[in-house]
C-alpha cells in the first residue's frame, strides 16, 4: 500500500509526490510514476539491451528525481560521464533533497528545455536517454522527425538513443514508423513493446554520419 509522504507542487508537472511503496522512497505525478519506482526497471530493461564503453558520454534528456543515474552506474560502471537536462527547477531541487541526485566533477545537471538544449548543444555522445514527460505524457515535439534528427546529430557514429516512449501504442507506433521512414539512412530502429507490461521502449543506432 503506498503511503504519501509528501507533495510538492510545480508548474511544470502539477503535484508531485514523493511516497514510499515497500520501503522505497518512489517519484509520483498523478498518473504516472516518475523515478525509483517501474520507471526505473523500464529503463533499467533499455540500458541492458546496449553496450557503451566504460569512459562512454551519455547524455539523459528528463532527469526527474534521478533514479535512471544509479542505474547508469550499475549497468556501466563509474567511469562514464552523464549531462542531464531537466526543464522543472523543482524537480531539480526534489532530486537533490529527497534522493541526494546532485552535479559533481563527472555529472553535469543542465536547467533547460530539452528541445533548445539538442539544438544548441555542440557536443558528440555514445548514449542519449530520451525519458521527457509530463505527467504520463510525451510532449508532442519529442515525438516529431525533427527532433530525432537534432538526436542523431548529436550522436557518435555506432552512438545509441534509448526513447521511453509511452504507453500509448495507438500514438506511438505510426510515430516509429514515421521515425522508421526519416530516417531510415542513419539510425537503425528497434522497438520493445510492452515494457514493464506497460511502455514502449525504442532503441536507436547510429549507422552513418550526417
Ligand atoms: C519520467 S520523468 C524522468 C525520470 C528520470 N529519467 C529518472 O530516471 O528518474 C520525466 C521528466 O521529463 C521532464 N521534462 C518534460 N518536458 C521537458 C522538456 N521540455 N525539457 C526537459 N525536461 C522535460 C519532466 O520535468 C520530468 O522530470
Amino acid at each position: 500500500m503506498p503511503i504519501v509522504s509528501k507533495t510538492i507542487p510545480s508548474k511544470h508537472n502539477g503535484l508531485l509526490e514523493i511516497t514510499w511503496v515497500n520501503g522505497t522512497k518512489v517519484l509520483d505525478t498523478a498518473n504516472a510514476n516518475y523515478s525509483y519506482g517501474s520507471l526505473q526497471r523500464i529503463l533499467q530493461y533499455g540500458l541492458k539491451k546496449i553496450n557503451v564503453k566504460p569512459d562512454a558520454h551519455i547524455l539523459v534528456l528528463g532527469l526527474g528525481g534521478g533514479s535512471v543515474i544509479p542505474t547508469i552506474y550499475q549497468c556501466y560502471g563509474k567511469r562514464v560521464a552523464i549531462t542531464a537536462v531537466e526543464i522543472d527547477e523543482v524537480i531539480i531541487d526534489v532530486a537533490a533533497h529527497e534522493f541526494a541526485i546532485t552535479s559533481n566533477s563527472s555529472f553535469q545537471i543542465i536547467c533547460e528545455d530539452a528541445l533548445t538544449f539538442i539544438d544548441r548543444d555542440k557536443n558528440f555522445y555514445d548514449l542519449i536517454i530520451i525519458d521527457l514527460f509530463v505527467d504520463d505524457q510525451v510532449p508532442q515535439q519529442f515525438y516529431e522527425a525533427s527532433f530525432f534528427e537534432a538526436i542523431s546529430q548529436r550522436l557518435l557514429p555506432k552512438g545509441k538513443f534509448l526513447f521511453n516512449a509511452g504507453m500509448n501504442t495507438q500514438i506511438i507506433v505510426p510515430v516509429i514508423k514515421k521515425l522508421q521512414m526519416h530516417l531510415a539512412n542513419q539510425i537503425q530502429i528497434e522497438k520493445h513493446l510492452n515494457v514493464g507490461r506497460s511502455n514502449t521502449l525504442v532503441i536507436g543506432e547510429k549507422i552513418k554520419e550526417d
